[in-house]
């Protein structure tokens, strides 16, 4: 066993080594080492202070994960106003924006230009070196605090290496691109819809009440402005940038000191070509007052600061032609029109479809196979038509005319009235079947490694799949007859299969790909019922009366449960040995009702209130005698009293007995 000094000096060295990879990643998006490796420096140094816990610091990389999640966030009011930015759009106006300062100050200044991160606003306040608030910036006189989602955020130091009495950082937190775009990967397994710009995702990501959200994400924040600092003096925004350096924060490297407006123009203009270098998404440059003296000057309007001005770049757009459209199917059957276009250059990567969205989206726009049109990427991401040009057509156009029958498998599409989506109703889609398996098989689902896009297909092409039961029936020799598929890798996925069947019961609801049902629900439905059998019996009344569960997932639960089809693959999926119930340990079982308030009114049909009110603390449910804001469920029984009303006026849901019998264990 190592001693407690060398095991310091380890501790040290493994927190520097993992904290530089975590830069070489989140930040320059060019690591050094593999997962794998990263994981094992991880792990040694969660081992050395398991040895020794009093090495353990709230600012070691093993302490990021945060604490439990919260009802809802503090508000934080900023001790001044948060002012934005104004804009400029073309050289004239940065121009007018140097005559402005000139003219204040009575002199020429100096400048200095940052990329502007395309993310979130945060404010940390550290006191004595230690990170003790961060928040969001809110309407800029109040935010949110946000501190144990921040924890959970690599590259923010938790301790400041010189141990300031208080330092409070404006920066700005962003998600990277690569993660940005592997987040909405497996959001679009699940089902759930992909967040439009990395800045919504990093605002989505942040704004998590569970931290342990917020830790899965790939998250980064880049410091940028000093708003107080005790123990140092700083005198300009150079200094500004290497003092937040120097204590452990990412500072933007790009940054440029400029000595007059035509530098910064000249330094906008090489940026607007090459925006898109960078790791995370910039949506212009800023350009601020160097000595901070001036910046006091200057001071500020109603809205933003007269020393500082944000060079917006101008939009993509490029113009090409729409070689087809086409029909793609997904999981639940909703057929999306996709414009397939002559491949180009847009925002430095190659683009060679742009969604339509929907038949309503085309008809507004327009849109015909062979026009020309202007396409951009929203957010400077997903590829979208934004005009056609309709002086360039030729006459040959074609005006597009959604199927009415499934491009896949020729069942009717239907158009649903409160949507405006149109839907395959093929019971036996295969392109349904594919992305039903593919969710299936995903990792927040059954988590089967080894069945992928072409696997799927093939499985379900050759008719070995017909639902996601059939998995489990594979044979060695069923995979071995497909394509690419040896020995080694037959044996892995059957592996897989089989040890997905431990899964347990929140996962399996998951994998099903009941509408509307996400890991969140999946998990809340998994605890409060405890078995898939209890749910498929649970009224719409029974699922409402649960929070966060509302009128649209419990509708769906209840249809999908309803379907022949669905019995038989359950039925399946029982038979194969799939675990589909949630155990509990004593604990928990004991306090299934844990957090819930219940107010009691009329008279129960078989119980007694006391009988009632026992039962709701045997499982750590707390009893009330008054509905308010914070009553959970109102137990109604025969002639209620006032506070029936109340509940409904408020919102609270009212369950009777029945329901409360089943909420607990054994009844
Ligand atoms: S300085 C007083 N510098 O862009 C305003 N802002 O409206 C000080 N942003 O919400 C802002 N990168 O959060 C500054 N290097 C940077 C920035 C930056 C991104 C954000 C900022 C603000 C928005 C402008």
């Amino acid at each position: 066993m190592p001693s407690l000094n060398e095991a310091r000096e380890r501790v040290e060295n493994l927190r520097r080594e993992i904290r530089k990879h975590d830069y070489r990643y989140y930040v320059l998006d060019s690591p050094l080492i593999t997962d794998q490796e990263y994981d094992s420096l991880m792990r040694e140094l969660e081992n050395f202070e398991k040895l020794y816990p009093e090495l353990i610091t709230p600012d070691s990389p093993t302490q990021r994960i945060g604490g439990a999640p919260l009802d809802q966030f503090r508000s934080v009011k900023h001790a001044a106003p948060l002012f934005s930015l104004a804009n400029a759009f073309e050289d004239g106006e940065l121009r007018d924006f140097d005559r402005r300062v000139q003219q204040l100050v009575g002199a020429a200044v100096d400048y200095v230009v940052e990329p502007k991160i395309d993310g979130l606003t945060v404010v940390l306040t550290y006191e004595n070196g230690d990170f003790v608030l961060g928040a969001t910036r809110g309407d800029g006189i109040t935010g949110e605090d946000i501190t144990e989602n921040l924890r959970a955020v690599r590259l923010l130091p938790m301790k400041l290496s010189i141990a300031l009495p208080r330092l409070v950082v404006r920066g700005e937190a962003f998600m990277p691109k690569k993660a940005f775009a592997r987040l909405n990967e497996r959001r679009d397994l699940r089902g759930e819809p992909p967040f439009a710009n990395p800045r919504n995702a990093a605002a989505g990501s942040l704004r998590q009440l569970d931290p342990k959200v917020t830790a899965a994400r790939t998250l980064g924040v880049f410091a940028y402005q000093v708003l107080e600092c005790e123990g140092q003096e700083i005198a300009t925004q150079r200094e500004a940038l290497a003092l937040l350096k120097e204590l452990g924060f990412s500072v933007q490297e790009k940054s440029k000191h400029c000595q007059d407006i035509d530098e910064v123009i000249a330094h906008c203009s090489q940026w607007t070509k090459e925006r898109h270098t960078l790791n995370y998404e910039i949506d212009g440059l800023v350009t601020k007052v160097n000595p901070l003296r001036l910046q006091s000057v200057l001071g500020s309007t109603a809205k933003s600061p007269r020393w500082a001005i944000a060079f917006k770049f101008p939009a993509e757009q490029v113009v090409t032609q729409v070689k087809e459209i086409i029909v793609q199917v997904g999981r639940t059957g909703v057929l999306t029109p996709t414009a397939i276009l002559n491949p180009v250059q847009v925002g430095g990567v190659t683009v060679s479809r742009a969604t339509l969205h929907n038949e309503e989206m085309i008809r507004q726009k327009d849109v015909r196979t062979g026009d020309y049109v202007v396409i951009q990427r929203a957010g400077d991401v997903i590829p979208e038509v934004v005009r056609v040009l309709p002086e360039q057509r030729n006459g040959k156009e074609e005006v597009f005319q959604m199927p009415g029958y499934c491009p896949v498998c020729g069942g009717k599409v239907l158009h649903l009235e409160d949507e405006v989506a149109a839907r395959c109703t093929g019971i036996a889609c295969p392109a349904q079947l594919k992305e039903l398996v593919l969710h299936f098989v995903s990792r927040d689902a059954m988590d089967v490694e080894g069945i992928g896009s072409a696997l799927a297909k093939q499985l379900v092409d050759s008719g070995l799949v017909k639902d996601s039961a059939d998995l489990f029936a594979l044979q060695k020799d069923d995979l071995l007859s497909l394509e690419r598929m040896g020995e080694k890798s037959s044996d892995n996925v059957l592996k897989a299969l089989d040890r997905s069947k431990e899964r347990g019961l929140a996962p399996l609801l998951f994998a099903l790909g009941i509408r509307h049902v996400g890991t969140r629900a999946a998990e809340i439905l998994a605890e409060k019922f405890g078995s898939l059998d209890a749910l498929a019996q649970a009224s719409p009344e029974e699922l409402t009366a649960i929070q966060e569960i509302g009128p649209k997932i419990a509708q769906s639960i209840e249809t999908f449960f309803q379907q022949d089809q669905t019995q038989q693959l359950i039925g399946k999926l029982k038979e194969a040995g799939v675990k589909m119930l949630q155990e509990r340990t004593q604990e928990e079982e004991e306090d299934i009702l844990g957090g819930n308030v219940f107010v009691l009114t009329g008279t129960l049909p078989s119980i007694t209130r006391k009988e009632a009110e026992d039962l709701i603390k045997k499982y750590g449910g707390k009893i009330s005698s008054s509905v308010s804001k914070k009553t959970s469920y109102l137990v109604a029984g025969e002639e209620p009293g006032q506070k029936y009303e109340k509940a409904l006026e408020l919102g609270v849901p009212i369950i009777d007995e029945d329901t409360l019998l089943k909420m607990v264990p054994g009844t």
